[in-house]
C-alpha cells in the first residue's frame, strides 16, 4: 500500500469552553490523569496497528481540543509508538494544533524534540475586543508573540482566523487579513463562523442578540478572501485553506483525497480499507467512558461500519470537491461503477460552477460557496 495513511489524535481538553465551538472539546478543572490518558492512546494505536498493517504513516495530526495542553512527553510517546507500529515516512508531516497563550508557547521547543514538524495555531481574530467576545483566553499580542516563536522553532507553520463574525465590515476584515498575511507563514486557515446547534452563540443568535453578516456579506467577505490570499502567493486549495503552493497540509488533503485514517481518541473518526473494504470507525465521544471502554476493551470503539461502494464515491465526491484540484472522474467511476450523468456536469459548467478537464472535475470558486447545492445536483 503505497498511498497515504494518517493517523488523527484527538485531546478532548480545554482550558474553556469557547462559546462557538461544537468540537469534542471538555473543561475538567479537577484536572485529568494525563499518564492514564496515554497508556488509553498507546493502548488504541495497538489495536488499530492490529486491524491496519503494512503501510507506513504520512502524516500525524494531533487535533482538539486543545493539544498543547499535552505535555511534550505525552505527545513524544505517541510518535513513538505510531513509529515502532507502522513506520513513519521520511518526509511525515507531523502537527499539533496549538492554543497561542504565553503558557502553551513554552512547550512549542519540547514539542520540535518530541518530532513535531508542524505547528497550527487557533489564532481566530486578531483584535482583542473580538476575542473577548469569542471567549478567547489570550491576546492579539499575545497570540503574534505565540506565532513568531512558532515560526523560529518550526519551518512549517499555520494559523486559523473566524470571519464573518459579528458586524464585521468588508473593510474590517480586509484591514485584519491584511495585518494576517503580514505575518502568515506558508499556510493558513480562514473560516467563515459557522453557528453550531447547542452552542451558547446558537442561542444568542436565535435571541436575535447576535447578528452575524448576512449571506451577501459573507459572500463579499469570501471573494475578498480568495483575493487577498491569491495576491499575497497563499492561494486557497481548499474552500478554507490557503497555502504556499507545495506547503499545503498533507494531513488535511489525505481526508480531502479520500485516503485512509486511524483516528485515536475520544469522539475520533477512522476510515480504514481492510481486506479490500473501506470501513468507517467512531469512538467514544466522553473522554471518562471512552478511557475506562479502552482500559476495559484495548480500544473505545462507538460504532464500526463497512461503506458501501456508493457511500465510498459520495463521500470522495463531496470532500473532493472542496479541493481546487477537484475530483478524478476515473477513480470516481472506479469507485461506484458508474460515471457522472454528462449533461448534469455540462449544465453545472454552463453555470460558472464547475469546471472540466479532461477526467479532471473541480468546483470554480463561486461553485464552493454553493457546494450543497452542487452536490446534491451531481449526486442525484
Ligand atoms: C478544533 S478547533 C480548535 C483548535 C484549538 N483548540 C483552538 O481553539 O485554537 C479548529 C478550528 O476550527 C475553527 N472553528 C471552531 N469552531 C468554529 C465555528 N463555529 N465557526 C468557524 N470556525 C470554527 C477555529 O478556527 C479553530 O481554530
Ligand atoms: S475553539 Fe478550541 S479552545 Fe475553544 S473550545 Fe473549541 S477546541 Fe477548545
Amino acid at each position: 500500500m503505497n498511498e497515504p495513511f494518517g493517523i488523527y489524535v484527538h485531546w478532548p481538553f480545554c482550558r474553556a469552553k469557547c462559546p462557538y465551538c461544537d468540537f469534542n472539546s471538555h473543561v475538567r478543572h479537577g484536572g485529568i490523569d494525563e499518564a492514564r490518558f496515554l497508556a488509553g492512546y498507546l493502548a488504541e494505536l495497538s489495536h488499530f496497528a492490529s486491524l491496519a498493517l503494512a503501510r507506513s504513516v504520512t502524516s500525524i495530526f494531533f487535533g482538539g481540543g486543545t493539544p498543547s495542553l499535552m505535555r511534550p512527553a505525552t505527545v513524544g510517546a505517541i510518535i513513538e509508538a505510531i513509529a515502532d507500529h507502522w513506520g513513519l515516512a521520511d518526509d511525515a508531516e507531523i502537527t499539533l494544533e496549538a492554543n497561542p497563550t504565553s503558557v502553551e508557547a513554552e512547550n512549542f521547543a519540547g514539542y520540535r524534540t518530541a518530532g513535531l514538524n508542524r505547528l497550527s495555531l487557533g489564532v481566530q481574530a486578531l483584535d482583542d475586543q473580538s476575542l473577548k467576545t469569542l471567549g478567547r483566553q489570550h491576546s492579539a499580542q499575545e497570540a503574534l508573540d505565540a506565532l513568531a516563536l512558532a515560526k523560529r522553532r518550526f519551518d512549517r507553520v499555520s494559523f486559523d482566523l473566524i470571519y464573518a463574525r459579528e458586524g464585521q465590515t468588508a473593510k474590517a476584515w480586509e484591514a485584519e487579513l491584511t495585518l494576517a498575511l503580514g505575518h502568515a507563514a506558508d499556510h493558513l486557515s480562514l473560516y467563515q463562523l459557522t453557528i453550531e446547534e447547542g452552542t451558547p452563540f446558537a442561542a444568542r443568535h436565535a435571541a436575535g442578540t447576535l447578528r452575524t453578516p448576512d449571506n451577501a456579506t459573507a459572500a463579499a467577505l469570501y471573494q475578498l478572501t480568495q483575493e487577498l490570499c491569491e495576491a499575497a502567493g497563499l492561494p486557497a486549495y481548499e474552500v478554507s485553506n490557503h497555502a504556499w503552493p507545495g506547503s499545503e497540509s498533507r494531513h488535511n488533503l489525505l481526508y480531502w483525497r479520500g485516503h485512509d485514517y486511524a483516528g485515536i481518541g475520544p469522539g475520533a473518526h477512522s476510515r480504514i480499507t481492510v481486506d479490500g473494504a473501506k470501513r468507517a470507525l467512531s469512538a467514544i465521544k466522553s473522554p471518562e467512558s471512552w478511557l475506562a471502554e479502552v482500559e476495559a476493551h484495548g480500544h473505545g470503539r462507538a460504532s464500526d461500519e463497512a461503506l458501501s461502494a456508493e457511500e465510498v464515491a459520495e463521500e470522495y465526491l463531496l470532500m473532493g470537491l472542496r479541493l481546487s484540484e477537484g475530483i478524478d472522474l476515473g477513480r470516481l467511476a472506479i469507485l461506484n461503477g458508474q460515471r457522472l450523468d454528462e449533461d448534469r456536469v455540462s449544465a453545472l459548467a454552463s453555470d460558472g460552477l464547475l469546471t472540466r478537464d479532461g477526467d479532471r472535475l473541480a468546483a470554480t470558486p463561486k461553485g464552493r460557496l454553493l457546494l450543497n447545492r452542487l452536490i446534491l445536483e451531481l449526486a442525484a
